[in-house]
């Protein structure tokens, strides 16, 4: 996962990125982890997570050789039928946006599943301790 991620330069915090990370996410009942095989050879990933109330699908890749053949599609569709099992009757993702440069803008994929931009906006605070004054 994290090779796909660095192929598709969207790989930016290891402590939030990295495999110590994944194996904790893998550890946790509500998130959705799924990979796409190929030849036993790991080529793409969608992951998510499910609060109760609301699904939100936090990062997917494709290895950039295997993009456009409809394995993004097929992520997307097992984790919304996961939530779904779960409850979910809607669900939500955090998109690039073409800050990391043309190849990383994805909004043309997620229209064509239907999903909407709504005036919402993703912030974030890199500095946790500051916040907490320490
Ligand atoms: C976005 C991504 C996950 C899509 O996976 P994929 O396996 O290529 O998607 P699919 O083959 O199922 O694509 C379905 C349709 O979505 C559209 N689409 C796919 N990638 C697109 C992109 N980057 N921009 C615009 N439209 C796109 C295409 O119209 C495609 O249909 P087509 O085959 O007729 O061209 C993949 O391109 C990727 O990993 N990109 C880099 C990382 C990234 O942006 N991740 C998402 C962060 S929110």
């Amino acid at each position: 996962m994290v090779e796909i991620m660095k192929a598709n330069n969207h790989y930016y915090t290891p402590e939030v990125d990295g495999t110590g990370a994944i194996a904790r996410q893998l550890g946790m009942r509500h998130n959705v982890i799924l990979v796409a095989e190929q030849e036993k050879k790991v080529v793409g990933f969608v992951l998510g997570t499910w609060d109760g109330a609301r699904a939100f699908l936090f990062k997917m890749s494709v290895l950039p050789d295997f993009q456009r053949r409809g394995i993004g599609t097929m992520l997307v569709k097992e984790a919304t039928r996961k939530f779904k099992e779960m409850g979910a009757v809607t669900i939500g993702l955090s998109a690039a946006d073409g800050t990391g440069g043309d190849k990383n803008n994805a909004i043309g994929f997620w229209e064509k599943l239907g999903f909407e931009q709504i005036p919402a906006r993703l912030m974030i605070n890199f500095e946790i301790d500051e916040l907490l004054g320490g």
